[in-house]
């Protein structure tokens, strides 16, 4: 079975849970610190592949790293990344407990959006890492990262407060962290689909 056919695929592979999850995790990053696919790589400090639980549940897609991302290989890890983890812990989520990345692995110069060719350059190294962790949820942060995983040019009102079945993964859109601190006024929406996350993601962990 190909990526594309087994993400398609309605029902859960119960291997995908097992040891050799992070064994692929691992060799798959190993393979992406080396990608020279697209003119980022020229200008990136580090490859930030994503980093968290390799059998999450819940994996949280970003759209791309920034300066304090791109210095460090991590994702999260700058003012965005301080209100991410403020949202998680509010929601009973630790960084250990979920997968956190990107869809796209460099910084793009001064922080522009990705490109459609950066984008489609990238996106293998993500289907291969849902592939890998095979969560059963997605969060998906801001317009760019809904936009790029749904396949769609919906507005965030359009995507966010409700569960979006998207292959095997009930996906959640909610604004990116980086738009929040622009507009806390939308806090308050961001924390109501954060909640409805988070009854969902119990429903769903308990019903195996
Ligand atoms: N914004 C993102 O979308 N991703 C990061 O990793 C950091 C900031
Ligand atoms: N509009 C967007 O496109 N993205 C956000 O995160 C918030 C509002």
């Amino acid at each position: 079975m190909t990526i594309q056919e087994s993400l398609f695929d309605p029902v859960r592979k119960p291997s995908g849970k097992t040891g050799s999850a992070v064994h692929d995790l691992d060799s798959l990053r190993s393979k992406a610190l080396l990608c020279h696919q697209c003119q980022l790589s020229t200008m990136r400090r580090n490859v930030v592949f994503g980093e968290g639980n390799p059998q999450a549940d819940l994996f949280v897609i970003g759209e791309a790293p920034g300066a304090e991302e791109d210095a460090q290989g991590r994702p999260f890890v700058g003012r965005s990344g301080q209100l991410l983890d403020k949202i998680l812990l509010a929601t009973g989520f630790e960084r250990r407990d979920v997968y956190i990345g990107n869809i796209i692995k460099c910084r793009p110069p001064e922080n522009r959006n990705p490109l459609g060719d950066e984008i489609e350059c990238c996106k293998p190294w993500l289907m291969q890492q849902l592939e890998s962790i095979n969560p059963k949820m997605l969060l998906l942060l801001g317009r760019v990262a809904a936009n790029t995983i749904l396949g769609n040019t919906l507005s965030m009102g359009a995507m966010r407060g409700r569960l979006i079945r998207w292959n095997r993964f009930d996906c959640v859109v909610t604004y990116h962290p980086a738009a929040l601190l622009r507009n806390p006024n939308w806090k308050r929406l961001t924390w109501e689909d954060m909640q409805m996350l988070r009854a969902h993601y119990d429903k769903v962990r308990l019903n195996g």
